[in-house]
């Protein structure tokens, strides 16, 4: 399975001739490499910045009189080939994993591939959060048929982790949680589809803890806010996979 390395550049950067040569940067700096590299820009950037392109969000409905949406297949159109659904920062402004779902299996019906964040928002002594990710999960996968859970990427993002330091969490905890992820999906999925399905890591990833996190927690990529604007660090964080 090839690994990936995901840009979720957020509202960021401010200008298209930036995002263009960040852009620029990454694709010089990790071409040779062998994990496959996707950068997800603001919307408007996406049908102009090189190289393989996500887009952070879709409506689930393909077109029609919805205001502000966007729909799969146009961002197909546009060059998309994955996009990023559930992402915490959007079930903060109030996405439901329904929602997330209806999105994820528009996406997969369009020929791209879903990018389906997952997170707790705490850690907890008893082990609660084991039953956040286990609804989130199923509540998230409910409409993806069982042939097409290997075309998704499950990210495990803790929330608690997102924007914080180096040390924000530990590769055992990120490999439990991977484990954890892998056994739900088997339940789903079947054993055969869950091992072709990548679950990647988001939360802090940088250059310093990119390699321990790679080689220590089995997970089959990053997906990388911050330091994903800075060209040097993201290939770094990239050549560690
Ligand atoms: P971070 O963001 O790498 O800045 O913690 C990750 C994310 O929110 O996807």
């Amino acid at each position: 399975m090839r690994k990936i390395i995901i840009a979720n550049w957020k509202m960021n950067p401010a200008k298209l001739t930036e995002a263009k040569k960040i852009a620029d940067g990454i694709w010089k700096l990790t071409s040779k490499l062998k994990c496959e590299v996707l950068i997800c820009p603001p919307a408007p950037f996406i049908s102009f910045v090189k190289g393989k392109v996500g887009a952070q969000n879709v409506h689930f409905e393909k077109y029609g009189a919805l205001t502000g949406e966007v729909g799969a297949p146009q961002l197909k159109s546009a060059g998309v080939s994955y996009v990023i659904v559930g992402h915490s920062e959007r079930r903060a402004m109030g996405e439901t994993s329904e929602v997330v779902a209806r999105k994820a299996v528009a996406t997969l019906k369009s020929g791209l591939s879903p990018i389906i964040c997952i997170g707790e928002k705490e850690r907890h002594h008893e082990g609660e959060h084991w039953q956040v990710l286990s609804r989130e999960l199923h509540a998230s996968l409910a409409h993806v048929p069982k042939s097409m859970i290997k075309n998704c990427v499950i990210a495990y993002e803790p929330i608690w982790a997102i924007g914080k330091g180096s040390t924000a969490m530990k590769s055992e905890e990120i490999g439990e949680s991977a484990i954890f992820i892998r056994k739900i999906l088997a339940e789903m999925f079947g054993v055969k589809n869950s091992e072709k399905t990548r679950v990647v890591y988001g939360g802090s990833v940088d250059g310093k803890n990119a390699r321990e996190i790679a080689s220590a927690s089995g997970v089959s990529g990053f997906l990388v806010g911050r330091q994903s604007l800075v060209p040097k660090q993201f290939a770094k964080i990239a050549s560690a996979l």
